[in-house]
């Protein structure tokens, strides 16, 4: 996607955007010295580690980790994608976003966008209009729902027929073929084009934003099928969406945990007895989008599953797709209803406090883990917990490695009745042996690297690169990172104003992103003049050793072997 948008442009966009106001206008800023800092919104903390650079036109964490420019807090915090960001931005100070093929998506979307939330208002007004109303509205009341989370919710009724949405919004064939494209119609194999959702109460989905982007529609009796979803449309990715995120967000500030249930009706009652911070997936497994997404809004995560052997299975698969995310600063646990029960009847029954008695009970990761294995197995003979340690064997392989994974194996060894370095000597690794490093170009004593060190400079300080003279021979030394910095300089002859977001969004999605935003963190402790004394020696230095080396090597090589071409070389290398 970064290929369609011209990087100019976003080099341009930074220069104009100030980070401050994007941050600020969602998390409010406080003055900190020369920077601004704020409660992280990433993650849980009660003093403020996240900082704003106006500098840099940068935001880190020092909690969490968190960094990025003002692109990646829309992507992180608005949940944007990447050129939604830039036409976020470039809306905010009135650039326009240079149409290219790719692009030409976005307008197409918005109208969709805005054709959900019509359709949306339209349900919401027939419950309140409609002469069968009755019928729904009669319903609603016997699920026990408030007239509140109704309306909170904006549950809304499709009536009865065949074409009722299709009269409103299919005026012409423009407007058909966007409620088409909106997942709002259905074809018979005649071809004949009618209401996808017709006599059912609708529940609107709504994305991390707010807007409106799919429907579930549930009938009022017991045919099938009981949901009825909106299909994938460009707006709606039912793999990635989570029903009652943007109401939970909404109702809390900061979400200190968060349940996944499995249906919209729980959500809804939970909501309704004060339980807030439920959400759904739409009727599918949890995925691990959904799992990043949760991780970036809360750092606890509750599993909510009906206590049937279904819910178990559907339980072990979250576990599965969490794997890759253990550790960190996140909480997975578990928890489970009684067979037959669910959140919904749950709360109505034993209300919030019953509830949330539950939700404290819930089981941490761990021991659903090693107890869903152990169920399988007879643990109480050695056979058994050679078979427990084997068939943990793969699951661990899936999990990053740190704390949390050592405290896995250890409790796993403790569970075997074995000690840790048999496990280890299992597992396929042995704790005794280091890993051999193979021997590479290291700097002296220790110090940082001076291709390392330029490159911080002029990342953090883009506009020093007027100091810096001749470069022209460095790309020959086979340093590590010389690439960065000879491309870093070079762009910066070409683009003498870009700032350090920008250079940072240059390097979005290569190979080298991730090591820059970490030169971007480094805390340079010179004054400006220091920095550009080092920056420019350093080059030098660079310069007049691949001088040398050139030199040396054509020396080496003897006067008499040497083309015209190199015999005039050498007489310019002059040293
Ligand atoms: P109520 O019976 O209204 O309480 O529904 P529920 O929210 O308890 O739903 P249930 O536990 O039966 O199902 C959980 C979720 O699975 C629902 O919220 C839907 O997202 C999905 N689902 C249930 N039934 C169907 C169906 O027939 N078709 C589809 N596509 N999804 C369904
Ligand atoms: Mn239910």
């Amino acid at each position: 996607m970064a290929g369609h948008i011209p990087p100019q442009f976003i080099d341009d966009l930074l220069t104009r955007v100030d980070i401050v106001d994007i941050v600020d206008a969602r998390v409010p800023l406080k003055k900190a010295g020369k920077n601004l800092h704020a409660c992280c919104p990433f993650h849980n903390e009660k003093t403020p580690s996240f900082t704003v650079s106006p500098d840099k036109q940068f935001y880190h964490c020092f909690g969490c980790g968190a960094h990025g420019t003002a692109v990646s807090f829309l992507m992180e915090y608005d949940q944007m994608s990447f050129p939604e960001s830039i036409q976020e931005l470039a809306d905010s100070v009135g650039m326009t976003v240079p149409t290219t093929q790719s692009f030409s998506a976005s307008p197409a979307k918005k109208n969709l966008y805005d054709l959900m939330d019509r359709v949306s208002q339209y349900y919401i007004q027939q419950l309140q209009t409609h002469p069968q109303r009755a019928i729904f509205l009669d319903y609603l009341k016997q699920r026990g729902l408030s007239a509140q989370v109704v309306e909170k919710f904006g549950i809304g009724m499709a009536p009865d027929g065949w074409d009722n949405v299709l009269k409103v919004f299919g005026t012409d064939e423009y407007n058909r073929k966007q409620l088409n494209e909106a997942g709002l119609l259905s074809s018979n194999d005649k071809g004949r084009t009618y209401d996808r959702f017709r006599n059912r109460l609708m529940f609107p989905i709504r994305d991390r934003r707010g807007r409106v982007i799919g429907f579930g529609g549930r009938v009022l009796d017991d045919s099938t099928p009981k949901y009825l979803n909106s299909p994938e449309t460009p707006i709606f990715h039912k793999g990635s969406e989570l029903y009652g995120l943007f109401q939970a967000r909404k109702a809390h500030r900061k979400l200190d945990k968060v349940i996944i249930v499995e249906g919209y009706m729980d959500v809804i009652a939970l909501a309704d007895h004060g339980v807030t911070n439920a959400v759904a997936t739409l009727g599918t497994a949890t995925t691990p989008d959904h799992l990043r997404q949760l991780m970036r809004s809360s750092p606890e995560i509750i599993f909510c599953f009906d206590g049937d052997r279904a819910g178990r299975e559907a339980a072990w698969r979250a576990a599965e797709n969490a794997l890759p995310m253990l550790g960190g600063n996140h909480q997975l646990k578990f928890m489970f209803l009684a067979d037959g029960e669910d959140p919904d009847s749950v709360v109505q029954q034993y209300g919030q406090q019953g509830f949330n008695d539950l939700v404290a009970d819930a089981k941490n990761y761990s021991d659903f883990f090693f107890d869903t294995l152990e169920s399988q197995l007879d643990t109480s003979s050695m056979d058994g917990r050679a078979r427990l340690v084997e068939t943990a064997k793969p699951y661990l392989k899936h999990i990053p490695a740190g704390v949390y994974k050592d405290m896995l194996e250890q409790q796993l060894a403790e569970r075997a009745q074995t000690s840790l370095s048999v496990l280890a000597k299992h597992l396929d690794k042995s704790p005794t042996t280091k890993p051999t490093t193979t021997k590479k170009y290291k700097p002296s004593n220790n110090t940082i690297s001076p291709v390392r060190m330029a490159v911080t400079i002029l990342l953090q300080h883009p506009e020093l690169h007027t100091a810096v003279g001749v470069f022209d021979k460095i790309a020959t030394l086979e340093l590590p990172g010389i690439g960065i910095l000879v491309k870093m300089l070079e762009t910066l002859q070409q683009f003498p104003h870009l700032n350090t977001a920008a250079l940072l969004e240059r390097a979005r999605d290569t190979e080298h992103e991730a090591h820059l935003q970490k030169l971007a963190l480094q805390s340079l402790s010179l004054s400006s003049d220091e920095l550009k004394h080092e920056l420019a020696g350093m080059v030098q230095q660079l310069q007049q050793q691949a001088i040398e080396l050139r030199h040396a090597y054509l020396v080496q090589k003897g006067l008499r072997n040497l083309t015209v071409e190199e015999r005039q070389e050498i007489q310019l290398l002059n040293i």
